[in-house]
Formats: C-alpha cells, structure tokens, sequence
C-alpha cells in the first residue's frame, strides 16, 4: 500500500524531505524613514514598526545585519510642506531619502538598499501618477518617475522599485538609467500591484494615502489572474530584473503563475494589512505569532517567489537564528 506517512515518521526524515526552506537571504525588510533626530515613532496600526530617523533606522539596520539581514526597502514620510503635485521634492537635493540612502551605504557598505519609486509620499494629491481634472495622466508621469530614479541611483541605491504601475515606467527608468551610466542599477518592478484594501497601515505610517478617489485606474484589479501576465511581459521587455507582486498571501496563485511562466526572480511583497491582521490575532491570543508567523512566510516562497519583503523580516531573522 503507498503510505505517504512514511515520509513524514520522524523529523530527521520529515527535514530531509521537506521541499521548501526560508533562509534569511530571502528576506527584504521595510523600513519607514522621516528627516530628524532621535525619532523612532511606533506606527499605531503595525505594532512593532516604526517612522525612523536615519540615526535610528542606522540601530535597527545594525540588529538586522547581526541577524544575517541585509536587505532593506526603504519609503520615506514627507511633510505635508514639501508635497506639491508634481512631486519635485522627489529628486531634490536636499530630500532626505536620498541622503538617508546615502548614509546607510557609507556606514554599511555590505547592505543592499532598495528603493521605491512613486508619487504618492511626495505628492500633493496623494497618487502614484500626475493628477491633472481627477484623471491619472500616464505618460506625463514618466519623465517625473525617471528623474525620480536617476537622483537615487546617484544616491546609491542598489536596486529601484517602481511602485506605481504607470503603464511603461520600467522602460523610461530602465533607458533613464542607462543613458546616465547607471547600467548596473537594477530594477524590481512592482509588476502586479493590485488596488488592495490592505495597504491601510503603510498609508498611515507615511500619510500617504490618495486625498481623492482611489487606485483603481492604475493598480490592478483584484479579480484579475491573466491579466499579471501581460503585466509582466511587458516588464520583461522592458528590462526589470525582478517581477514582484502585491500583496502576497492574498495573491499566491499569481506569484505561482508568473513564476511559472517567467525566468525572472520573483518578489512578493506581503504588504502592512497583511501583517497586520496576523499581528492583531495573535496579540489577542488567537493564534501563537512564533508559528503562524513562519508558516505564513513559508507559504508565499512554496508559491515561487524568491524574494519575500515583509515587515515579520526580522523576526523571522531572529528565529532562523535560533
Ligand atoms: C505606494 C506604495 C504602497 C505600498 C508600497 N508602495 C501603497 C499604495 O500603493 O498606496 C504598500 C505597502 C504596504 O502596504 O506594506 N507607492
């Protein structure tokens, strides 16, 4: 009789036939930045995460790297003052975002940063896009995007994270930054970034929520599979490097497609709400944080996706370590 519980009789043979590990190396950890001193503000609605400033954000990056976690995604909150609606304080030289980036590569040159490249923290409107009569204008938004990139792959930046989902960014950054010289800087594209209700936590970590209408002409819709596979053909044209999706656990069959279809890295970004409803359950009692935290984690790599940004990063570092 075929008895798959022979596989599974003890952990010595369980271990040696388990399919999927995490490994800290996955691991992307988010990080919320605001210009100051000494801040390091709790984000009420993501327990455990903070608005730091660059000298905090420098303790917290320390831990991390201690712990084997290298890897940061970065997103700064702006002050309402220097938000205008074309977001020019994006690639001004005195944003602190990018000497921010600047800093960490000094003082942990082994660290790779990524960042994120989108309206919304910078503009006046609140939008990935420019806003012009309540409509989202596309290809006006490109050469902001591009400019955008290029002040931060001078920052030092390792990689770029498109996160708007403006139709052709990828190429506009990608030819951008080659005509600059920047043709080692590589791009993660947020390739299926649906108009999802659980990025509440992040938009109020960063105050960045739309001060009109919502997302939904830009960002996919979450009814839609087939569709991320035309998202991240273009992407490919295009030239990203990493086809990433968002949010995760809510969207495993679509990490599972693309990896299925592309030879890309995959990403996946298991965004604020998503963690935050694991948070809240297991501060209540309801589920035990040391388990389903893991397995949660675990699930969104059994799905394809090679790379995992998640704010449990460093947790999840710690309990690697053991
Ligand atoms: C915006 C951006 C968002 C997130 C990352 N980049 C929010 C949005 O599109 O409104 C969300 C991440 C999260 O919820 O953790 N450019």
């Amino acid at each position: 009789m075929r008895r798959p519980r022979r596989n599974r009789r003890t952990v010595a043979i369980r271990d040696m036939v388990q399919e999927h590990r995490l490994s800290v190396e996955q691991l992307v950890y988010p990080l919320f930045l605001v210009d100051g001193k000494g801040i390091k503000e709790e984000v009420s609605s993501l327990p455990g995460n903070h608005r730091h400033s660059i000298d905090e954000a420098m303790k917290t990056m320390a831990e991390c790297l201690e712990l084997g976690l290298k890897r940061f995604i970065l997103f700064p909150a702006i002050p309402e003052k220097l938000k205008d609606q074309k977001a020019t304080h994006s690639y001004a030289a005195e944003n602190f975002y990018l000497k921010a980036a600047q800093e960490f590569k000094e003082r942990f040159p082994k660290c790779t940063l990524i960042s994120d490249v989108a309206m919304d923290p910078y503009s006046s409107d609140g939008h990935d896009g420019l806003v012009k009569d309540g409509e989202i204008l596309n290809d006006e938004t490109l050469p902001i995007l591009a400019k955008m990139s290029l002040a931060q792959a001078q920052a030092g930046f390792d990689i770029l994270g498109p996160s708007d989902m403006m139709d052709g960014r990828v190429g506009a950054i990608r030819s951008a930054l080659d005509q600059a010289g920047y043709t080692n800087i590589g791009i993660m594209s947020y390739t299926a970034k649906y108009a999802s209700s659980f990025y509440g936590p992040f938009r109020d970590a960063l105050d960045s929520a739309p001060k009109a209408g919502d997302k939904k002409t830009y960002q996919m819709n979450p009814a839609n599979r087939r569709e991320a596979l035309l998202e991240a053909e273009l992407d490919t044209l295009e030239g990203a490097d990493f086809l990433m999706v968002k949010p995760a656990i809510h969207y495993l069959d679509v990490i599972c497609d693309i990896k299925s279809q592309s030879q890309l890295p995959v990403a996946a970004y298991h965004v604020s709400g998503e963690c935050a409803m694991l948070i809240a359950a297991c501060e209540r009692g309801w589920l035990d944080y040391q388990k389903a935290m893991p397995e949660t984690l675990l699930s969104i790599h059994r799905a394809g996706a090679d790379v995992i940004i998640s704010y449990f990063a460093k947790d999840m570092a710690m309990l690697l370590k053991g």
